[in-house]
C-alpha cells in the first residue's frame, strides 16, 4: 500500500515537475514563472502532447529517435546492448509496477518469469554500459562537460536560473546504474537458501523501492539525455 502509493505520486510529480520546466523553458526569459494562468497553458499544450500518442505515426517518431540517439551514442555493436537494455527495462518497469499497484499479490507466473529473464539481461546489459560510459559521468569530466556542451541548460524555476543538464545526466546515471545493481542484488540474495523469511522480505522490500529509484532516474535521464 504505502509502496504503491509514494511510487505513483512521485513518478506522477517528478513527470508534471519536468514537462512544467520543459513547457516554462520555451517561454520569454521575463515569462518564466510559476503563475496560474502559465499552469493553465502547460495543462492544454500537454493534454495536446498526450493525445498526440494515440496516433501511431507518434510512436514511430519516438522509436526513430530512440534509435538515432542509440547509434549516436553507442558506436557499432554496442547499440544494440543500449536498444536490449532499452526494451528489457520497459518490461521490467511496466511488469513490476503495474503488479505492485493492481495486483495483490504481487507479481506471478508468465509475467514474473518473463520478468526474471527479462532481468538477467537487463543486468547484463546495464553491466557492459557502466564499462563503456561510467567514465564519461565521473566528476573530472563532468566540469568539462559543462562548460562547454551545456547550451540550454536546465531551467530551474525555483531557482530561477539554468543548471548544467550533465550534472542532472550524472545524477541520473548513478542512480540508475546504483538502484539497478541493487535489483539485480535484492533478487540473487532472496534466491539463495541462507536467509530466513524476514530477510527475504527485506531483499523483497529492497527491490521494490530501488525499482522505484531506478524508474525516476530513467525519467530524469529521458528529459536531460535523451529527449531534445
Ligand atoms: C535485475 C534484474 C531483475 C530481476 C532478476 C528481477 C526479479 C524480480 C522477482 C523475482 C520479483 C518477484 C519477487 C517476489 O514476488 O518475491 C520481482 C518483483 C518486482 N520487480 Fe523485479 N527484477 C529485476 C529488475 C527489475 C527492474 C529493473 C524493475 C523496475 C524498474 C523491477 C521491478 C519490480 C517490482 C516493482 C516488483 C514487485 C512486484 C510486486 O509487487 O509483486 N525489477 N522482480
Amino acid at each position: 500500500m504505502i509502496f504503491g502509493i509514494t511510487s505513483l505520486v512521485l513518478i506522477v510529480a517528478l513527470s508534471l515537475r519536468l514537462t512544467f520546466g520543459r513547457y516554462l523553458g520555451r517561454l520569454p526569459e521575463d515569462n518564466r514563472k510559476i503563475t496560474a494562468e502559465n499552469f493553465k497553458a502547460y495543462i492544454k499544450w500537454i493534454a495536446g502532447w498526450k493525445l498526440s500518442f494515440l496516433k501511431l505515426e507518434r510512436w514511430d517518431r519516438c522509436l526513430d529517435h530512440l534509435v538515432a540517439w542509440g547509434k549516436k551514442n553507442y558506436p557499432g555493436w554496442t547499440a544494440w546492448v543500449f536498444y536490449i537494455l532499452s526494451l528489457c527495462y520497459v518490461y521490467l518497469a511496466f511488469s513490476g509496477l503495474i503488479f505492485a499497484w493492481l495486483v495483490p499479490r504481487g507479481l506471478y507466473g508468465y509475467p514474473l518469469l518473463l520478468h526474471v529473464a527479462a532481468g538477467a539481461l537487463f543486468a547484463i546489459s546495464l553491466t557492459i554500459i557502466l564499462f563503456l560510459k561510467a567514465r564519461e559521468f565521473l566528476p573530472d569530466k563532468l566540469g568539462l562537460r559543462a562548460a562547454t556542451q551545456d547550451k540550454r541548460g536546465f531551467w530551474c524555476p525555483l531557482l530561477g536560473k539554468h543548471l548544467p543538464r550533465s550534472y542532472l545526466a550524472a545524477v541520473a546515471f548513478w542512480v540508475f546504474a546504483v538502484s539497478g545493481f541493487l535489483l539485480a542484488a535484492s533478487t540473487l540474495g532472496s534466491m539463495l537458501p541462507y536467509f530466513n523469511y524476514p530477510a527475504q522480505i527485506l531483499f523483497f522490500n529492497l527491490h521494490r523501492w530501488s525499482a522505484l529509484a531506478s524508474v525516476l532516474a530513467a525519467i530524469l535521464t529521458l528529459d536531460v539525455m535523451i529527449v531534445d
